[in-house]
């Protein structure tokens, strides 16, 4: 029996309308579009509006486009997950209640927090399912409402998110393209670094803890700057190298998109060129697990069958990684 690789077959993604300029944040906080710029490369963010719309609201729209674009019958899909930082609520889960309003009725389905690694380590668990010969048809989605969790009093943190959802599907390959390795890393030093307080089982909600903000991000940005762009890179490096991939053989580095800054600094240390590069953080600026899936979703026109791309990310926890991908399809 040939291998099964776990290769992605189609991409889509929901972006809220809302546009949050960093002209609009000037308002609000003290900063302004220079700073944000030259800091994070980030121009504006999408945030979701109305009320009970939750990250399951993005996560489904993701998820139809997907289907629509392919032509695909949710009652296909054997598992969904949902990578996600800002689950609906507690307790029930958010891929349940997706799986269930797209028609995925075969589906079993559950959420997967990593933080900004969340749809990296997704990539992983969707790949082993496939990879086992257990399931066919694998829906992972990167959805989060970031700012149902932002204080946008809090300038070090305001400027950074936004919200948006991502979609891939999963699928056996007998032919060698799709996942081929992995790096996945943690480090639990993180936590005092990037974190919300309360809200958890360590300090739950109380009327102390809202009007502390405690149910807000907290990021030490330095901190994290420093973690992020030494490890990101680390790994990026380790599975060129175990492949034995020069910047010659990669044709995209598709990077979780906290900071420009971050990403220059893991291209460099790839050797890669500028063009490789795939960015689309100033549009979006940080949507945490949704950034993967849309950058697949931004530049899947240009993305050829057997390309090699690297994905990176790192996150909250501390979390991070690298997969080296071989694409399956051209459009
Ligand atoms: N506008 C204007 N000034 C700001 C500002 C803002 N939005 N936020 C902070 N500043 C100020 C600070 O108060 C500080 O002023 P001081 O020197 O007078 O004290 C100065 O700018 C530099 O702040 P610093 O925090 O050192 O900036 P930085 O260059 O580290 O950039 C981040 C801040 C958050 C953009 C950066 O640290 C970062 O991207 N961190 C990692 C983010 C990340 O990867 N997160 C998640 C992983 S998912």
């Amino acid at each position: 029996m040939t291998k099964i690789n776990a290769a992605i077959t189609a991409v889509g993604c929901y972006l809220p309308e809302y546009v949050l300029t960093n002209k609009e944040l000037e308002q609000m906080v003290d900063t302004n579009d220079e700073w944000i710029t030259t800091r994070t490369g980030i121009k504006e963010r999408r945030i979701l509006k109305g009320a009970g719309k939750g990250s399951s609201y993005m996560a489904i729209k993701a998820s139809q486009n997907l289907l629509e674009k392919r032509g695909l019958n949710a009652t296909e899909i054997d598992l969904v997950i949902v990578a996600t930082a800002t689950a609906d609520m507690p307790v029930a889960s958010t891929a349940v209640y997706v799986a269930t309003e797209i028609g995925a009725t075969n589906a079993f389905a559950f959420d997967l927090q990593a933080a900004c690694s969340s749809f990296l380590y997704g990539m992983s668990v969707a790949s082993a399912y496939i990879e086992s010969g257990k399931y066919k048809k694998v829906l992972l989605i990167g959805s989060d409402k970031m700012s149902s969790i932002i204080d946008y009093t809090d300038r070090a943190t305001c400027i950074i998110f936004g919200d948006a959802a991502g979609a891939v599907l999963f699928e056996p390959n007998h032919d060698g393209y799709g996942l081929q390795d992995e790096l996945l890393r943690s480090d639990g030093i993180g936590r005092s670094y990037l974190k919300i307080d309360a809200g958890g089982s360590i300090l739950p909600a109380s009327a102390e803890t809202v009007s502390n903000k405690q149910h807000y991000v907290f990021q030490d940005g330095k901190t994290v700057f420093k973690y992020a762009v030494s490890n990101m890179a680390d790994v990026s490096e380790k599975i060129m190298e175990r492949n034995n991939l020069t910047h010659n053989d990669v044709n995209w580095l598709a990077a979780h998109q906290a900071n420009k800054r971050i990403i220059d600094a893991t291209a460099h240390r790839m050797k890669l060129d500028d063009s490789k590069v795939l960015i689309n953080i100033e549009k979006y600026g940080n949507t945490t697990s949704a950034t993967l899936p849309l950058l697949l979703c931004d530049f899947e026109d240009q993305l050829k069958k057997g390309d090699n791309i690297i994905f990176a990310s790192f996150g909250g926890g501390f979390t991070w990684g690298a997969i080296y991908l071989k694409w399956a399809y051209s459009k």
